[in-house]
């Protein structure tokens, strides 16, 4: 019996606007007006294929990872093997390599082995086509040293500041571009709405409205148009769809997620990042509902290329055409495996370390199984982003860039990402900012590497070899120490993450300084290693915190983590709470100036941060969530986020109290900073349907902006909403808006706004 829709025939009209209105507006931001630069690349490109033979277009679509080509590799500087270089782009015609092969590399190394791979795939080759490089970039250009590190994706959604995300993204696509690498596999695009998941710092945080307005900036600041440029990358949306929230909380595991949901959250970031112009898109390595999203066509064609309408390539994950049979067990053999991959969707294959993909797609066509035209289609969709890199005419790096890699001016970028990515959690009786003029305790684990500062994709893939951090940042640690004196600063570290090795040491340091800051959190880790089958913080580390409370001293706690551990029982223990996240190569420095004064914080959580071990829910719950404190009780909510200035929110109000489609409405809040000093705010809107034929979420961010306030001033902060803003997935799993009331909050205020019936 088909569900019965509330508004009937009145609330039809309004889908059909709302699907003229959306559709309107994809047409103007993804339906490039076919410019004369890219009717000339697609004619460089048909005639390019036209001339290709059947091998040469697979081993366009085979990307292999940089070590099978490593010969050398003495204190970090590679030499690669001619010969096998050769294997690879000259006989296997090989159209991408990525990775670092083990380790971060001079920017000059790099400029080497960029040259070496070029010089072969543009001289020796039949063609001369380019090799397109690619790799993880993810908070800065990672696997360059000295490059500029920044706070990993998590903290920088802290910040609510997308100038300044566009400044960072700015920088690494440089930096990365100067290397001689033109493609980076980021911005990240999940949700972290699984808070055990080991890749949550690598993503923008729990909400959609966050990640998709990161993300789009983060892919227009390193596009910037024109990917041709030598200054700009082409980026990699990832990991498409649903990747973000493993049922077992373990990475690479699958998720159940209907389509509703799906759609509702999962899949907004993906469409504005197609919509921002990202060029490429990867794959997620696991599965939703059971199908492998790499063996899909539903996701990865009808959902990827018909209703988003990107245009660019899919490239698979690691391994992952190989997981089909090997893991996932979709297909029985490799032959299977590939040939599911490439008809569902997938142009190239990270394959990463052999010409199996090569040979057996090879095979495949051979025996008509996989027809010539997807082959051609993925080699177009390649070859189209490598025209547009600009990379048949300029395939090589350019030497001068390497000068301003890791610049003294992207060092103060990165110290005001990390400085505003500070979220201040609490703070009892004002106990920061500490002053400088006391003595302090600095325990805990995380006070004194620079590797936890940054935890995985830095330097290395687990970012753990604290040997090749640079000499000249500061720990947490060195960082109070230059701030206070070392005479005034005390370290005890106490515990490891796992193991106890001074508490006692600790408690009778703590005797004798007048505040104790405990460094607390993770070790490194990246990917499936970052599995836990447990979200509380580890037993050494509580164990350490509540002996310390017993001196009745002042205790800070500085949470040093990618995800948000579970530390109910101490926080009554401490007097204030600063998350740090992973700030990056500046993070200690700017915990420092957090903690001691010098900087306000001005952060907020990107992410519900959870009260329970096993009580996950998001800020968006339903209301049957909502209602009863034990159900929902996180230990701090989404948004969340303490300033050492007083702001106070007066005089919500709308130019409109009724929407129709195609308008807008206009939403003005005054803001005030009650204290004697300036502040960052990050204002955030909320919209709330109150009744709707799918239950309603008590919630739903729809914009934010963070203003800057001098002490004691007002400031009016303008919002402007459309109808699609009022819109949710619907019981046909499509968007609608229907009529009726709705609620703008802001702050503790709100605003009522009503959606009328149209008239026949
Ligand atoms: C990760 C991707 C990454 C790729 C290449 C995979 O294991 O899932 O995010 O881009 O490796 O390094």
């Amino acid at each position: 019996m088909p569900e019965r829709k509330k508004g009937n025939g009145a609330m039809r009209v309004w889908t059909l606007l709302f699907f003229a209105v959306v559709l309107v507006s994809l047409g103007c931001a993804s339906g490039p007006k076919q410019t004369k630069e890219a009717a000339k690349i697609d004619r460089q490109v048909r005639r390019l294929v036209a001339q290709m033979t059947v091998e040469e277009k697979v081993g366009q679509m085979t990307q292999i990872t940089l070590q099978p080509f490593a010969k050398e590799d003495k204190d970090g500087v590679l030499t690669l093997d001619a010969e096998k270089l050769r294997e690879g782009i000259v006989e296997r015609h090989i159209g991408s390599i990525l990775n670092c092969a083990g380790q971060a590399r001079t920017v000059e190394n790099w400029q080497e082995i960029i040259t070496q791979i070029q010089d072969i795939a543009t001289k020796e080759t039949r063609l001369g086509i380019p090799i397109v490089y690619g790799i993880d970039s993810i908070h800065g250009a990672n696997y360059i040293l000295d490059a500029t590190i920044f706070p990993q994706n998590i903290a920088i959604g802290a910040t609510g500041n997308l100038d300044l995300l566009a400044k960072t993204a700015e920088i690494t696509a440089y930096e990365t571009r100067a290397a001689g690498i033109p493609w980076n596999f980021n911005p990240v695009l999940g949700l972290a709405r699984q808070p055990m998941w080991s890749r949550v710092y690598e993503t923008y945080g729990e909400d959609a409205y966050i990640a998709s307005a990161m993300g789009a900036t983060y892919i227009r600041a390193q596009q910037g148009g024109d990917i041709s440029k030598v200054t700009n990358v082409a980026t990699c949306m990832k990991h498409y769809l649903g990747y973000s929230v493993p049922r077992s909380g373990r990475d690479r595991t699958p998720a159940y997620i209907p389509e509703r949901e799906l759609r509702q959250h999962f899949l907004r970031p993906f469409a504005a990042a197609v919509r921002a112009g990202t060029v490429t898109c990867m794959v997620n390595s696991s599965e939703i509902n059971g199908v492998p999203v790499h063996s899909s066509p539903f996701y990865l064609r009808k959902v990827l290329r018909d209703e988003l309408q990107f245009k660019g390539f899919v490239v698979s994950d690691w391994a992952d055409i190989e997981n089909l049979y090997t893991r996932e067990k979709v297909a029985k053999d490799r032959r299977e495996a590939v040939k599911l991959a490439v008809m569902a969707g997938i142009d190239m294959s990270m394959v990463p370390y052999d010409y199996s993909f090569t040979d057996t797609l090879l095979e495949l066509v051979a025996a008509g199984e996989v027809p010539m035209k997807r082959i051609d289609e993925a080699v177009t969709d390649i070859l189209r982003v490598k025209f547009m890199l600009g990379l048949f005419e300029r395939p090589y790096p350019v030497e001068s860039m390497a000068y301003d890699v890791g610049s003294e001016a992207s060092a103060k970028v990165n110290l005001q990402a990390a400085r505003e990515a500070m979220t201040l959690l609490k703070n009892e009786a004002q106990t920061l900012p500490l002053s400088k003029d006391r003595k302090v305790l600095v325990t805990g684990p995380s006070a004194n590497k620079l590797s936890l500062l940054n935890s995985g994709w830095t330097l290395t893939w687990q970012g753990d070899n604290e040997e090749l951090y640079p000499a000249d940042k500061h720990t947490i640690l060195e960082a109070i120490g230059a701030k206070l004196g070392a005479e005034n600063v005390t370290y005890v570290q106490g515990t490891t993450f796992d193991e106890t090795i001074d508490i006692p040491g600790a408690v009778r340091a703590a005797q004798d300084v007048d505040a104790v800051i405990a460094c607390i959190g993770e070790p490194t880790y990246c990917e499936t290693p970052g599995n836990i089958t447990d979200l509380t913080l580890t037993a050494p580390q509580l164990d350490l915190v509540e002996a310390l409370a017993e001196t009745g001293k002042p205790i800070v706690l500085v949470l040093v983590e990618g995800r948000p551990r579970v530390i109910r029982t101490i926080v009554d223990d401490a007097d204030a709470i600063l998350h740090a996240y992973l700030p990056g190569m500046e993070g200690g420095q700017a915990v420092a100036d957090v903690l001691f004064g010098d900087v306000n914080p001005s952060g907020k959580l990107p992410y519900t941060y959870p009260r329970f071990a096993g009580g996950f829910t998001t800020y968006d719950q339903k209301v049957s969530e909502a209602v009863d404190p034990n159900t929902f009780a996180p230990q701090w909510p989404f948004g969340h986020g303490l300033s050492y200035s007083k702001f106070v929110y007066h005089g919500l109000r709308s130019d409109k109290s009724k929407l129709k489609p195609g308008e807008t409405l206009n939403v003005m809040i005054d803001v005030e900073n009650q204290s004697d000093r300036p502040g960052k705010e990050i204002v955030q809107l909320y919209v709330s349907d109150l009744v709707a034929s799918v239950t309603p979420a008590v919630k739903q961010l729809r914009r934010f902006k963070k203003v800057q306030i001098q002490a004691g001033q007002r400031q009016t902060v303008r919002f402007t909403l459309g109808w699609d803003d009022l819109a949710f997935i619907g019981r046909e799993n499509k968007p609608i808006v229907e009529p009726g009331e709705f609620e703008i909050h802001v702050g503790e205020l709100s605003v009522g706004l009503a959606v009328p019936k149209p008239k026949r």
